[in-house]
């Protein structure tokens, strides 16, 4: 019988010349699977031109899944419980994607009886670890194939490959970005960008240009520390999602420019426009500064940084990353109220009011005023015993450290 590959396929040149070039090299049967993370398809095509695509470079059948909402509520929702920002700064766009696409990818490697599945992947980046990775730890017995690693053509190549074999594509021996996006944002790469020294240029921008040079301001509500509505409309998170990627996005708030360290090892200098990643999560660590308790926030802290290096690394599927899960779930019972944002072209954000019900902020507390309700006689005490440890050494250590040291 002959055997039968599952294919990650966008749509790009590179998948679609996988389709036949595997057909050809390998004697298989391929499958495609398109995956429809809230990418806008080149230039707005329609997937159905897409599976035609898919058709005509040899496909045996080409499957797409909707799968927007499933990415918002089983995968940014974790991210924004973790505030995840690799490195600090990167919310993990592809990072989160691929995961969701090895789902749909071993589903439908059962359902075709498949051997393989197969990514469009070179060898320099992260999405080959993920999806490699995230496929063997839901299906172990699956192999990976990565065509596009072994082909060793060049771009012009693959295009000379697709007119060769009637692959009808748009692309052209030249292009300047490699762009990835979902519904958490949109990484580019490539072309001026690849010069970490050079200004990244306007033009593969789509999300954040300013279209609204009128501050915006809008409240996000979150409820058990998920966002539930904007300017107390509820909506579904995908919609959350997508109403702030267009309103802070108009103000040109969201660009990220950043040199990062991927897994394969490799510094590379890429710029990113996430303008609702940034915004929610942004929202969501402030909204936790009045919630959490002190020791559990700073923990947190230090967890997530690990939580978003393991999904950055291709580990979405791995028993540390689902036991930090359950942790931030434990943690986030509390983390509801609204936080007020305010945006102003070009692209500058203030976080600028949060209240919740169940606050740990207690004005009574806190107040310099006539209000106050904090007990003034218990801190000489607390403070006396908190530095006696302190004292005790440093009166052992006699006069030396009384005189000014130089360093
Ligand atoms: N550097 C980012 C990451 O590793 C973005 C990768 C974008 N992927 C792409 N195929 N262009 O998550």
């Amino acid at each position: 019988m002959t055997k039968r590959v599952v294919l990650a396929y966008s749509g790009g040149l590179d998948t679609s010349v996988a389709v036949r070039w595997m057909i050809e090299e390998w004697g298989v049967e391929v499958v495609c699977v398109m995956v429809n993370v809230g990418q806008d398809t080149d230039g707005g095509e329609s997937f159905e031109s897409i599976r035609q695509r898919a058709m005509a470079a040899g496909a045996l059948e080409c499957v797409i899944v909707d799968a927007r909402d499933e990415m918002a509520e089983e995968f940014c929702s974790y991210a924004i419980r973790a505030n995840a920002r690799y490195e600090g700064k990167y919310p993990l766009v592809s990072s989160l994607s691929r995961p969701v696409i090895v789902r749909h990818l071993v589903d439908q490697a059962r359902k075709f009886n498949a051997h393989a599945v197969a990514h469009g992947c070179t060898g320099k980046g992260n999405d080959q670890v993920r999806f490699e990775v995230g496929t063997h730890a839901l299906a172990p017995d699956l192999e990976v194939l990565a065509p596009a690693r072994l082909w060793g053509m060049t771009r012009a190549d693959s295009v000379d490959y697709a007119s060769k074999w009637d692959i009808p594509i748009s692309a052209t021996k030249e292009k300047i970005y490699s762009i990835d996006e979902n519904l958490w944002g949109r990484a580019i790469e490539c072309g001026d960008i690849e010069d970490p020294w050079a200004a990244p240029p306007e033009e593969p921008y789509t999300l954040t240009r300013v279209t609204n040079t009128e501050p915006v301001e809008l409240t996000i509500s979150f409820v058990d520390g998920l966002p539930t509505a904007v300017d107390n409309v509820a909506m579904s998170l995908a919609d959350v999602i997508a109403t702030l990627n267009h309103r802070a996005g108009a103000t040109g708030f969201g660009r990220l420019d950043m040199v990062e360290n991927r897994r394969v090892g490799i510094k590379s200098r890429e710029v990113y426009e996430c303008p609702a990643a940034l915004a929610i999560i942004a929202a969501h660590a402030d909204l936790e500064d009045l919630t959490l308790e002190r020791d559990v926030h700073h923990e947190k802290a230090r967890l997530e940084f690990r939580w978003s290096e393991l999904v950055y690394d291709g580990m979405w599927f791995s028993p540390l990353k689902e036991a930090l899960d359950a942790f931030f779930l434990e943690t986030q019972r509390c983390v509801t109220g609204d936080v007020r944002l305010r945006f102003e072209a070009p692209g500058l954000m203030r976080i600028v009011g949060r209240r919740s019900p169940v606050a740990l902020y207690d004005h009574g507390l806190a107040t310099y005023e006539a209000s106050d309700t904090f007990r003034h006689v218990d801190a000489e005490g607390f403070v006396r015993l908190w530095g006696l440890g302190i004292a005790t050494w440093a009166a052992r250590q006699g006069a030396k450290n009384a005189t000014p040291r130089k360093p």
